[in-house]
């Protein structure tokens, strides 16, 4: 992993030295290379056009959603795919066109389907039984269509190294195709003149590296897309084979180059569509992690140092599990630098611990850095998908900042949380 240093040993993101970011902004603060969000949105963006193959890319905005980035995912061509009111709210507030936005859920209520519709949003993607009945009913009532894909979940478990295959997708989300529910709720919005088919979806993970599950998943897709043409007539005009694109976190991950995943998927399309004599659908994919990730830095400053003579010696930074639950949660590992030390050679290894009361909340367990004093800033790499999504007030601290750094220029584009604004819908109680 490339680091830009100063001549003065200090940390530069986006060419500006982290010291000056956090000096302005405070810590723990996100920040994000803008330029770096682009391009990534540019690999999947360009690698599609240049094989001239009809396609969308959908921003996965779980991964990190906040006005400013749905701007950025935006001026990239970007589409979108939210899963809640709120994330939709936060879409239409970037005033994201609202034909490019596709819902997701396992569990979608009637507000948020009728929020989805009221806004004409671009397509949803039809989760289960209790949903078509929702959604048809109230299209009936308001008299008016939606484009859907369907969700089916087609046996392919995928993980980082390597996927399984299971008969019966043991999974929350979507249809299964084995069993033949996929088919059914085919049939049933197939039949319904409110909603409009489009096609299908899957998303076989996340943190994936290697292409068989994708290309696996495109020709199960394929099979049963050819299957239904057969049976019913019906053409797919759009795949959407979902996101899960793996990213680098630490030296352990080898990741594709993300153009390298595009490709995978455009040869594997191509293929399908030529054994299979299938019309090209329009492909869409819904890449999070791999557009946000690694343009990601978090920024702590270093506290109480502790030696365990002989075991180890934690050092804590100012946040925790409240700005990143992904080590608590996941065991996910990450790499850190002192950014004011970058000329200092790293020998020395410590635990870096949160501030959270909770002896699970470190960030990482291992890492060599040059000799931590207090003051001293740590940046912690790739925690840019998944972190501010994931922030919570646990011990009631306020959510950090979040600072866009591009072109050598810095601007907050998400307000720290002040203590007293977590009081803000508390109501007293007031006994009889
Ligand atoms: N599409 C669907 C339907 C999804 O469920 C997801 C992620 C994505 C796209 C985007 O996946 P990505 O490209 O970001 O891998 N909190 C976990 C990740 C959960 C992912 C959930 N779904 C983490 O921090 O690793």
């Amino acid at each position: 992993m490339i680091r830009e240093t100063n001549g003065q040993g200090q940390l530069l993101i986006g060419g500006i030295p982290a010291e000056d970011l956090a000096s302005a902004y405070g810590t723990p603060l996100y920040v994000y290379d803008v330029e770096r969000i682009r391009s990534n949105a540019k690999a999947f963006v360009d690698t599609f056009k240049k094989h001239k193959i009809p396609a969308q890319v959908a921003y996965a905005s779980k991964a990190f959603s906040s006005v400013a980035m749905l701007q950025v995912a935006k001026e990239e061509g970007l589409s979108l795919d939210v899963v809640s009111e709120g994330e939709l709210h936060t879409a239409l507030q970037a005033e994201f066109p609202v034909e490019k936005i596709h819902m997701h859920g396992n569990n979608k209520s009637l507000s948020e389907l009728e929020m989805a519709v009221d806004h004409k949003i671009g397509c949803i993607v039809v989760d289960n039984f209790y949903e078509i009945a929702l959604l048809t009913d109230l299209l009936a009532e308001k008299n008016t269509q939606m484009d859907v894909l369907l969700r089916v979940t087609p046996g392919i478990e995928a993980h980082t190294h390597d996927y399984i295959l299971t008969g019966q997708e043991d999974s929350k989300f979507g249809f299964d195709l084995s069993s033949g529910q996929a088919e059914k709720a085919f049939q049933l919005l197939n039949a319904n003149e409110m909603t409009n088919v489009k096609g299908l979806h899957c998303h076989i993970g996340s943190q994936i590296f290697e292409t068989s599950g994708f290309t696996l998943a495109t020709k199960k897709l394929f099979e049963t897309m050819s299957d239904w043409r057969n049976r019913f007539e019906f053409t797919a005009d759009v795949l959407n084979l979902g996101g899960g694109f793996g990213i680098q976190y630490t030296e352990e991950d080898d990741p594709l180059a993300l153009d390298q995943y595009a490709l995978a998927l455009i040869e594997e399309v191509k293929h399908q569509s030529e054994i299979l004599e299938y019309t090209m659908p329009e492909i869409w994919i819904e890449p999070g992690r791999a557009i946000v990730g690694d343009a990601g830095v978090t920024l702590y400053r270093m506290g109480s140092i502790k030696e365990i003579p002989g075991v180890r010696t934690y050092a804590s930074v100012d946040g925790g599990m409240t700005d990143n639950i992904r080590p608590a949660l996941y065991h996910a590992k990450y790499d850190a630098v002192l950014a004011n030390k970058m000329h200092e050679s790293p020998d020395q290894e410590y635990a870096i611990a949160g501030k959270c009361c909770e002896s699970g909340d470190m960030l990482l367990w291992d890492v060599k850095l040059p000799k931590v004093e207090p003051k001293d800033l740590m940046a912690v790499f790739s925690t840019g998908a998944y972190g501010y999504a994931m922030s919570n007030n646990y011990n009631r601290f306020g959510k950090s900042a979040v600072v866009f750094v591009e072109n050598g220029e810095h601007q907050l584009v998400v307000r720290r949380e002040d203590y007293k604004e977590i009081t803000r819908l508390d109501l007293s109680y007031n006994q009889q």
